[in-house]
């Protein structure tokens, strides 16, 4: 028996059948908020995620489904989906273009990480990317609009935020930051002993308890910030604040990506377990040109779809199915006439096979249907079907053509 790879999941009904709701509720809220959708490969050239997510972060260094293909390139299976987004712009020349760009996708990402509930090698994101706009009103839109998705399914979640600064204010605080750790170094972890010297700001958000200890007495980066991110910081709390969104200030939030500058978030779920972030973003003013394109200011943000499919709790709309029996063979014909009538509004199951109406409702049952249809001899010289009501047992006989 040959079985799927470690971490990649078959999605059978219910499951398909959440994730096609979440889709179609999210590219709503998108296109209400002036997202349109963008295809772009799941194949990438590896140095596209090298120089956006960066060489210091866990993806690319642990991560990447990376190998050569048979024109000896070196390709990687996209970890993520913004550095796609970006290249796709550039290509596209719409960095020169001017004005405001904003685009939603959503399909599979890979990423080698140890599987566990929660976390896979094959997942799903529903992202957002908005370029052109050097603004915290765009950041607290960005969060707007995902609460809107998050509301609209009943999925409860926690609002993380963090400004982690940017190019004026970044240097000094990472200095600090260094000097900080030099003091502690024979009691952080190995990791952040390599972070340290790779991409300081990244112990911060280090698993181990031990660590976490220590870095309570680290500067803070919120008490280090330039003017200009501190006012941005502060807008994006008062637009939240006037919409009612309840937000927590995690000084510790610094995202797994090396790409961000000032505003970055996260949605925890408190019903999933340890893998409990359900979506992650935050602004990246700088990597359009770092990627070789017009600078141009940019936010966005990517939902994970298998942790919020475990919180849709509205679960399926609940359908009414038809279950549709013949008593002869004579009367199959109309009664797929019949099955294609009611296709039109709802699920039907037809039974191919003659039954006795016993067997015929005995199936019905099994099969969960609400509203069993059965053609006989009689029904069909009358043009008529019978139908029973399996919720409340009532049962009549309609004209084909009312039905
Ligand atoms: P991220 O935080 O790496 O951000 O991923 C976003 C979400 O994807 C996470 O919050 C989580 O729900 C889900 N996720 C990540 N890894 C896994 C996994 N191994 N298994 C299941 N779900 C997972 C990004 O990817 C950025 N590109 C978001 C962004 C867009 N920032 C700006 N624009």
């Amino acid at each position: 028996m040959i079985n799927s790879l470690r971490g990649m999941n078959d999605m059978f009904y219910p499951d398909s059948a959440l994730y096609e709701q979440f889709i179609s509720v999210a590219t709503k809220v998108a296109s209400r908020y002036g997202y349109r959708f963008l295809q772009t490969p799941t194949l990438e050239q590896t140095s596209l995620f090298k120089r956006s997510v960066g060489e210091s972060s866990d993806i690319v260094n642990k991560e990447m489904y990376q190998f050569t293909d048979k024109g000896s390139n070196d390709v990687c299976l996209r970890p993520e989906g913004t550095a796609g987004v970006v290249r796709a712009f550039i290509q596209h020349k719409l960095d020169r273009a001017g004005g405001v760009h904003r685009y939603f996708y959503h399909g599979s990402m890979f990423r080698y990480e140890r599987p566990q509930k929660g976390r896979l090698r094959e997942f799903h994101q529903f992202g957002i990317e908005s370029f052109g706009i050097e603004s915290a009103y765009e950041d607290a839109t960005t969060i707007l609009m995902l609460c809107d998705i998050f509301n609209e399914l009943a999925i409860e979640y926690t609002l993380s935020i963090n400004s982690i600064a940017d190019e004026n204010c970044m240097p000094a605080y990472k200095k600090m930051l260094i000097e900080f750790l030099e003091l502690q170094n024979d009691k952080i972890c190995e990791d952040c002993c390599k972070r340290k010297k790779l991409n300081p700001i990244r112990v911060l958000d280090c698993k181990n308890s031990n660590c976490q200890l220590i870095y309570k007495d680290a500067p803070k980066l919120l008490d280090h910030l330039c003017d200009s991110c501190n006012n941005e910081f502060e807008q994006l709390k008062s637009i939240l604040d006037d919409n009612s969104i309840e937000y927590k200030i995690d000084t510790h939030l610094v995202r797994g990506l090396d790409y961000y500058n000032r505003t970055a978030f996260e949605f925890i779920s408190g019903d999933i377990g340890a893998q409990n972030a359900i979506a992650g973003g935050g602004r990246y003013d700088k990597l359009c040109e770092h990627l070789g394109g017009r600078a141009t200011p940019a936010v966005g943000a990517a939902i994970g779809l298998e942790r919020v499919l475990e919180l849709i709790k509205l679960g399926l709309e609940p359908t009414q199915s038809y279950y549709f029996g013949a008593m002869d063979s004579e009367s199959i014909p109309m009664l797929i006439r019949a099955a294609r009538i009611k296709r039109a509004v709802a699920p039907c199951n037809i039974e191919y096979r003659p039954r006795s109406l016993k067997a015929h409702l005995k199936n019905a049952d099994k099969a969960n249907a609400s509203y069993c249809v059965i053609i006989g001899e009689d029904e069909r010289k009358d043009a008529k079907l019978w139908i029973k009501n399996l919720q409340d047992n009532t049962q009549n006989r309609v004209d084909i053509d009312k039905f």
